[in-house]
């Protein structure tokens, strides 16, 4: 094979390969909160506080940056979409309570029992506001016409800039 052969041939694998460049917008939030679940479940075995600062430090702002994201495109998306007047303002004021937590342990070095019940607690809120986001807010977001893979771009750059 010549080289300029191979060159092609590589440039075939690597199209077939590659994956799209954006998750649409409901993969993108879903791949989020499997990420910080996972986070979680590392914290609950973790034992040294500089193990146990370092995962919350992440979580905040995998947290923060992914509120911000839905808040800024997604939910207003929805929210016209849908023309809704519960599901999403619901959903921001738990993001609130969810961001009230998260100021209380970044930044913060564990300290102890109470260091650890905060940490919980906002792993059992961020557990429930998800499985309403999956079970209620996913499928009425998937039944609009709303273009998930354009929403999903949208998002993915916010999410770039924020994370910068
Ligand atoms: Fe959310
Ligand atoms: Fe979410």
């Amino acid at each position: 094979m010549t080289t300029a052969a191979k060159k092609t041939a590589a440039k075939t694998t690597a199209a077939k390969k590659a994956p799209p460049k954006f998750k649409d917008a409901i993969a993108m939030l879903r791949a989020d909160h499997a990420k910080v679940s996972g986070l979680f479940a590392e914290f609950e075995k973790a034992r040294s506080s500089s193990k146990k600062m370092a995962l919350v430090s992440t979580i905040c702002t995998e947290l923060s940056v992914h509120a911000q994201v839905e808040e800024e495109v997604f939910y207003p998306a929805v929210k016209a979409a849908l023309k809704d007047k519960s599901l999403i303002p619901e959903a921001v004021v738990e993001q609130a309570t969810m961001k009230a937590l998260i100021s209380q342990i970044e930044g913060v070095a564990p300290d102890g029992e109470m260091y650890d019940a905060r940490v919980k607690v906002l792993a059992e809120y961020v557990k429930h506001h998800v499985k309403e986001e999956h079970t209620e807010m996913f499928p009425r977001a998937k039944a609009t016409r709303l273009d998930m893979a354009a929403l999903g771009a949208q998002m993915a750059q916010r999410k770039a800039e924020l994370m910068a």
